[in-house]
């Protein structure tokens, strides 16, 4: 796509340096928008920047403290202005009760996949408020339907807590002319199941599982996900806020 839809905006999308990420900055850039990506590792994002000039990356743990801040104000140095923010970034992780390491396996989850964009919302607030703009959340079409997930109910409650926060700030926003949304896409064609540690043979065997829940029989495409991140941004869905797209091939409704 390389209509200009988004031409003088400026995108933040965190987790840009991989799969749906990768692909929502790619999207963006490709209509015209100037995309701060944000990871903690240099190598993916310069391969997602790779030929996109627009394309900015930043290195980045969403979770620092301070990170927030960080953030929109390199978004600010790089294009003078943010329109979107794309909380994206998260991690899987098991998180086991009777071991140190899973106790912080669950704080680095709760702070990546939820204080993160939390604190990024709020920083972001005055330009997003200056510039009509909006924030797209990626939760994930597992918390809507259930999955059982060993060791792992963490992750599924958190993106429930992020399609609440959807709704909380869609109402709490909306004097500002900001709106709020999400995405929960089903199985996506990502390096998630290698990024939590699944060898390939297990990463297989959970796709297959997935896609046994999914009425159109495929695994989706990064690309697929960015579309509707994209969409979701555009000024024409200017009277949708609040809402959760599901991108799952159908799972939710199975
Ligand atoms: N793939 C699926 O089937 C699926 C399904 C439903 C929902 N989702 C959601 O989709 C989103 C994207 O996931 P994905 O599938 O594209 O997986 P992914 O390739 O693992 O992407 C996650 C990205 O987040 C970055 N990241 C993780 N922790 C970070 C931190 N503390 N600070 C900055 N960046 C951080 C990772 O890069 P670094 O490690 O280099 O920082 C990585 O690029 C996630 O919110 C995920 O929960 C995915």
């Amino acid at each position: 796509m390389t209509s200009a839809q988004f031409d003088g905006k400026a995108v933040i999308v965190t987790g840009g340096g991989t799969g749906i990420g990768r692909a929502t900055a790619r999207a963006f850039a490709a209509q015209g928008a100037g995309v701060l990506v944000v990871g903690r590792t240099a190598s993916r994002l310069a391969e997602t920047a790779q030929g996109l000039p627009g394309v900015r990356p930043l290195v980045a743990d969403v979770a620092a403290p301070g990170a927030a801040e960080m953030i929109v104000g390199a978004a600010l140095d790089h294009f003078g202005r943010v329109d979107v923010l794309v909380n994206n970034a998260a991690v899987v992780r098991r998180t086991p009760r009777d071991d140190t390491s899973g106790r912080q396996a669950a704080g680095q989850m709760v702070a990546t996949n939820l204080l993160a964009p939390m604190y990024l919302a709020q920083a972001a607030l005055p330009q997003l408020a200056t510039h009509a703009g909006v924030v797209v959340n990626v939760s994930t079409a597992i918390g809507q339907r259930g999955w059982p997930m060993p060791d792992g109910g963490l992750y599924v409650a958190l993106k429930a807590a992020l399609e609440t926060l959807t709704r909380t700030w869609a109402v709490q926003f909306a004097p500002h002319g900001v709106r709020v949304a999400a995405v929960a896409p089903g199985p996506i064609a990502t390096p998630i199941a290698q990024h939590q540690g699944l060898d390939p043979g297990q990463a297989a065997a959970l796709r297959t599982a997935l896609i046994a829940h999914v009425p159109l029989g495929r695994i989706g495409q990064p690309d697929e996900v960015a579309f509707w991140i994209t969409q979701l941004a555009r000024p024409e869905a200017a009277y949708t806020t609040g809402v959760v797209i599901p991108v799952d091939g159908g799972a939710v409704v199975a």
